[in-house]
């Protein structure tokens, strides 16, 4: 990564760009690293575990991951680039946030096991068998480039609460 890093802007619900479906990524550039080492440079600066690029307002299908953002001595800075869910297997439940949703976590149900195929940043296949964290993380990133958020899993009561509550904290902070 190099030293000229900023943080990025991150957009929050309801932004639109959240609900835009993003567009395969056909060339890994110059311009496609940038996007990805400020992705990655903002996810630990949240610090978050995971980032997709409709959250920093670009639409390149691409996301940036890593389960101990905290931890600097054993980081592992992921990017997967045109990621697809190939194969689905099982359920589970697990609290989930989003640095896009403020102030709010929910239960949300998700397949256990997934198995990813994508692009690594040096133009490799790369292909991930994933179950756990790992797993919920890649069905929510993957879920925004498709511009969909962890509340859409929840049921529209808990939305709309949300929606009640994000609306006098918005007021608040006028
Ligand atoms: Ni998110």
């Amino acid at each position: 990564m190099s030293d000229k890093l900023q943080k990025m802007k991150i957009y929050t619900y309801p932004s639109s760009v959240l609900r835009q479906k993003a567009e395969p990524v056909s060339n890994i550039d110059g311009e496609l690293k940038k996007l990805t080492d400020g992705m990655l440079y903002t996810m630990y600066s949240a610090p978050g575990i995971g980032l997709a690029a409709n959250q920093v307002g670009s639409l390149d299908r691409v996301i940036v991951f890593d389960l101990k953002p905290e931890e600097k001595d054993v980081r592992k800075p992921c990017v997967l680039i045109n990621p697809e869910i190939v194969e689905r297997e099982g359920t589970t439940k697990s609290e989930e946030a989003c640095l896009s949703v403020i102030d709010y976590s929910a239960e949300v149900k998700r397949n256990a096991q997934v198995l990813v195929r994508g692009i690594d940043i040096d133009g490799n296949p790369l292909e991930l068998e994933a179950d756990g964290l790992l797993a919920i993380c890649l069905q929510h990133e993957i879920d925004h480039l498709n511009g969909m958020l962890f509340i859409d899993h929840i049921s529209s009561l808990k939305r709309a609460m949300y929606k009640k509550k994000l609306k006098k904290i918005l007021a608040n902070k006028e």
